[in-house]
């Protein structure tokens, strides 16, 4: 029977964090049995806005794959692929390129971000306009179904799913239209109460940070603004402690106790990071564990991403010949 398909991915330009974990890490390890799953080391799109920086996004290809073997990604039963080991996705991106303007392109919210932040002096590469297009390329070389995101990447989707129609009607239906598929939470705050969890702004917890790094970036965490004093009554919707309690602590029952105490002014802030750190350790511990099990095992990892890889180029093949054959390509094979 056919398993429908999820495809996601990561840039290889830095350790993940809990971000990335709520985000999207915990659906794939949830649903990787349930579908057929690939998961791209998106280094081509690393390059986009790292080409002068090679040796990064060599050295985080096997960082990011520590990571998502430690998180609970099983490479048995999804294939963790290469996406520069793919040229077919190189050529889809060529073709896909034809079908968007560069007024959308620019339209694009994540990708207007990103300029904001990168390329401030409007010297945007091609390359770095073009990565949408690119991913288009990723998630219909598999002809995924479903791409578990975080909410940062629903542009990406929207942009995809315009391409796929576009070629559709123009060429025949041969592309599948994707879906997002978004967690309970798609987006986590960061430790300083900005909306978001990013590397760029360093308001992270990564999987590779030790414990005593945990525990004071917890102890440093952003509250609740308006309580000054520890008895005076506390906001828990919306404060980052609380959030990271709900996202991680699994003792539901405490969880409540705190929120009621906190708000009755009955806790300090100090006594509700120290229960969130016992929380997160918990969370953190088996995974860390797992992580340094790789360490010095760098051919095992290789070999792994070797044969993702491998498997995934002969389902991308099938993709270009439907597609070449729809565009009236000629084709010598
Ligand atoms: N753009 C994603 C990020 O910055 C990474 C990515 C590349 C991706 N290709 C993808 C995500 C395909 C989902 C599907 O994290």
């Amino acid at each position: 029977m056919y398993k429908e398909r999820i495809l996601t991915g990561d840039r290889p330009t830095g350790a993940l964090h809990l971000g990335h974990y709520v985000g999207s890490l915990q659906s794939r390890v949830e649903l990787q049995n349930k579908y057929e799953t690939f998961i791209l080391i998106a280094d081509v799109q690393a390059l986009t806005d790292n080409f002068n920086n090679p040796d990064k996004i060599r050295k985080n290809i096997i960082e990011l794959l520590k990571d998502y073997l430690a998180v609970g990604i099983d490479p048995k039963v999804s294939k963790i692929v290469l996406q520069s080991g793919i040229p077919q996705i190189a050529e889809l991106t060529v073709f896909y390129s034809n079908l968007v303007t560069v007024n959308r392109l620019l339209r694009n919210p994540t990708v207007k971000s990103e300029i904001r932040e990168k390329f401030a002096d409007k010297n945007i590469p091609f390359g770095f306009l073009g990565y949408p297009v690119s991913q288009a390329a990723d998630i219909t070389s598999f002809m995924a179904d479903l791409v578990p995101v975080g909410d940062d990447q629903l542009p990406m989707l929207e942009q995809t799913v315009e391409i796929v129609k576009s070629f559709n009607s123009i060429y025949g239906e041969v592309l599948k239209v994707p879906k997002p598929k978004l967690s309970k939470l798609p987006r986590l705050v960061g430790l300083d109460g900005k909306s978001k969890m990013s590397k760029s702004l360093g308001n992270t917890i990564r999987f590779a940070d030790t414990l005593e790094d945990v525990k004071k970036k917890i102890m440093s965490m952003y509250t609740d603004p308006s309580r000054i004093h520890k008895n005076d009554p506390g906001h828990v919707v919306g404060n980052p402690v609380f959030i990271y309690h709900d996202a991680f602590n699994t003792n539901k029952d405490e969880v409540d106790e705190l929120k009621e105490l906190y708000t009755n002014g009955k806790i300090g802030d100090v006594e509700v990071k120290e229960k969130l750190f016992i929380a997160l350790k918990e969370f953190l511990l088996p995974i860390q564990e797992r992580r340094h099990s790789f360490d010095g095992r760098e051919d095992y990892l290789y070999d792994i991403l070797q044969e993702g890889t491998l498997f995934a180029r002969d389902v991308a093949a099938k993709t270009l010949n439907a597609v070449k054959d729809a565009m009236k390509l000629i084709q010598y094979n």
